[in-house]
């Protein structure tokens, strides 16, 4: 486990401990090298650096010197309270764990999870709604052709772009709102690629717009050497391919190779890979199937009942136990989010990414250093991140947005698309992740102004642990009002 301290103070003859030891080849001059951030070695009174070599008759075993833990000792070697914190949280996950079985027993029941997605077997409703999304691809590929060929204004060709991006939200959303047999876990998947191919569309469009717009002699933007040098060019490859240049890319190979491949925003000529690294690929398939169990049967085993203890505390408004579960939920909820970040980001889009020979692999940077929520927001989801500044984010300030503004506006519209995604499945416009998504703006000013460092760092983490759980629960709370309150 953790290194063990540096040994303090020479030995004398009574100590026994100091004989010289000849540095094994493995430690090369390790028997004498510092550890790191360890203690510093006190100097010996008799000015002499090796116990060995002391004038027999020396007895004297103390020095001047700090205790570790005062901050003038210059000690920051605290790997070892880390290694303790690890089997603290493992020992006290296994207590919960221990109980939450001899309290409910098995829950973990992989069939139902089917019933989450479908209520009538003969009914498909949400994968229905996945392959008519195809249409609006369709409709925005030929409204390119037809721009690039001449056959339609600029300002006809943006009104039906308008349109077209329009019909992709509101017309599963309508779907879902009427059709009862929509589950709310299927219509949340529907909802989410008709999310991400309007994302897709529209820089698919701004992309092809800003081809049009570009002098014809205009010098082309090199290829980017990929980042992390060696390595990573013979992991991912830089094999040069043959550029497709505009208008030669609105062909359906070139945009459905878009659509799958894991970003949202449009190059004619992505970097791609040299080759399928199958090992590689076998590894990410198997972390996405073991972490979709972990995740089904953690939902099942751990956030279900706990959720469903608190509803008596919020029918009674008893807002001390209310506390009590919010923190209770908080563990797993953030256990929960903790594996779907890697499932997602790094399993599932390293191994669409792979399949597809993709070669920008960062979906995401180190969140989990974040001393700001600015920070936070920009390295935690880089397909999103990247699309908001590219599409949103710069075009607003080249217009002459101020940067608060402009910041607050993709806020405010990452806010209403995390809305969408769960008031529509739902049924129920209660604006509680619109909230927490706008909340993040104060916060960051907050966070920014008043705490730096460390400090910052816990209050990114404690925002994450505690502000997921409040929103789940206030969903949950309406929704068990408004469709089970009758029943019991
Ligand atoms: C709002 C948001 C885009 C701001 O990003 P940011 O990185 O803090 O913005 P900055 O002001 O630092 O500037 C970013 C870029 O704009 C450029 N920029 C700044 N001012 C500019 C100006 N006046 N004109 C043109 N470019 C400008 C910067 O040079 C920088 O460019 P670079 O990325 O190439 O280095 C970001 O916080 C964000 O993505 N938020 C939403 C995230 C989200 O909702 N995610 C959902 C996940 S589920």
């Amino acid at each position: 486990m953790g290194e063990r301290g540096g040994s303090a103070g020479a030995a004398g003859p009574a100590g026994g401990g100091g004989g010289h030891r000849a540095p094994s080849p493995a430690r090369g001059n390790g028997g004498s090298r510092r550890r790191r951030g360890g203690p510093p070695k006190p100097e010996h009174p008799s000015g002499h650096g090796d116990s060995a070599e002391e004038p027999a008759g020396d007895f004297r075993c103390h020095t001047v010197q700090e205790s570790l833990l005062s901050s003038a000792s210059g000690f920051s070697n605290y790997r070892g309270v880390l290694n303790w914190c690890v089997v603290m949280l493992v020992l006290c996950n296994a207590r919960l764990f221990l109980e939450n079985l001899i309290k409910y027993g098995i829950l973990v029941d992989p069939i139902q999870v089917v019933s989450l997605f479908l209520k009538d077997p003969y009914s498909w409703p949400s994968p229905c709604l996945v392959i008519g999304a195809n249409v609006f691809a369709v409709a925005g590929l030929e409204l390119e052709r037809r721009l690039a060929a001449g056959s339609l204004s600029e300002r006809a060709g943006s009104a039906l772009r308008c349109l077209n991006l329009l019909s992709i939200l509101c017309f599963p959303a309508a779907v879902v709102l009427l059709l009862p047999s929509v589950t709310p876990v299927g219509a949340a998947f529907a909802l989410g690629i008709h999310t991400v191919l309007f994302l897709k569309l529209f820089s698919f469009h701004d992309v092809n717009k800003w081809c049009r717009q570009r002098p014809q002699n205009a010098p082309k933007t090199p290829q980017k050497p990929p980042q992390g040098g060696e390595e990573a060019r013979r992991a991912n490859g830089d094999v040069a391919h043959r550029e497709v240049e505009y208008p030669e890319n609105l062909s359906y190979r070139n945009l459905y190779y878009f659509l799958l491949a894991p970003t949202l925003c449009y190059e004619l000529n992505f970097p791609r890979s040299p080759r399928l690294r199958k090992r590689f690929l076998l590894r990410r398939l198997c972390e996405m199937l073991f972490f979709t169990q972990l995740q089904v049967g953690l939902i099942q085993q751990w956030m279900v009942p706990t959720i469903q203890n608190s509803m008596k505390p919020f029918r009674d408004m008893d807002y001390s136990r209310i506390i009590e579960r919010l923190l209770k939920l908080a563990v797993p909820n953030h256990l929960i989010w903790l594996i779907f970040f890697y499932w997602f980001f790094h399993s599932c889009l390293n191994a669409g990414a792979e399949l597809l020979r993709f070669g920008d692999r960062q979906f995401y940077r180190d969140w989990w250093n974040s001393e700001s929520v600015t920070y936070f927001w920009q390295n935690w989801n880089i397909p999103v991140h990247k699309w908001c500044l590219r599409h949103f984010y710069k075009p607003m300030l080249r217009r002459g947005v101020g940067k608060r503004t402009a910041q607050a506006a993709v806020f405010l519209a990452s806010a209403f698309f995390h809305e969408y995604l769960v008031s529509v499945p739902l049924r129920m416009f209660r604006l509680w992740a619109f909230m927490g998504m706008a909340a993040q703006i104060p916060l960051a000013w907050l966070v920014s102004r008043f705490l730096r460092g460390h400090y910052g760092n816990a209050a990114v983490w404690l925002s994450l642990i505690l502000g997921q759980p409040v929103a789940v629960l206030m969903y949950v709370h309406d929704y068990y009002v408004l469709h089970c309150n009758n029943t019991g």
